[in-house]
């Protein structure tokens, strides 16, 4: 049910500090992206078997500010999971005890496909997210 690891996310306090110190690494960086439907700027960090995410607030009300107030110096926000059927990955979870975020029903995630996630509570004090592809 669950496959790759997709990405993990990274809250970060200055997008263009974070992205220099993978470009040092050798890494392949995108440039930034700002999606305001989602409150987040985000930089793709691709990586040979999967991806980093690093996430930084846009305009008002973003998702992650109150991570960044409580977090200064940033730190992982989410790790993502792909799964073939976000209904059966949904299901499962709910009949294991783990609470959705919000309604329940998939979003349209960063990347443009479904995703749902888990309140970190119910799984190990980790926010995970569940993306469809
Ligand atoms: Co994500």
């Amino acid at each position: 049910m669950i496959n790759r690891l997709n990405h993990v996310a990274i809250a970060v306090p200055n997008l263009e500090k974070a992205s220099e110190q993978y470009r040092v690494l050798g890494a392949s960086v995108s440039n930034r992206q700002d999606l305001p439907e989602h409150g987040v700027s985000v930089v793709f960090i691709t990586l040979p078997n999967t991806k980093i995410e690093l996430l930084h607030p846009f305009g008002e009300n973003s998702p992650i500010a109150s991570f960044l107030d409580r977090n200064p110096s940033g730190g992982i926000h989410h790790i993502c999971f792909e799964v073939d059927s976000l209904q059966d990955a949904s299901q499962t979870v709910v009949d294991h005890g783990v609470r959705l975020l919000g309604t329940g029903e998939p979003r349209i995630g960063a990347h443009g496909n479904p995703v749902v996630f888990a309140h970190p509570k119910d799984f190990q004090g980790v926010l995970v997210e569940f993306e469809q592809c």
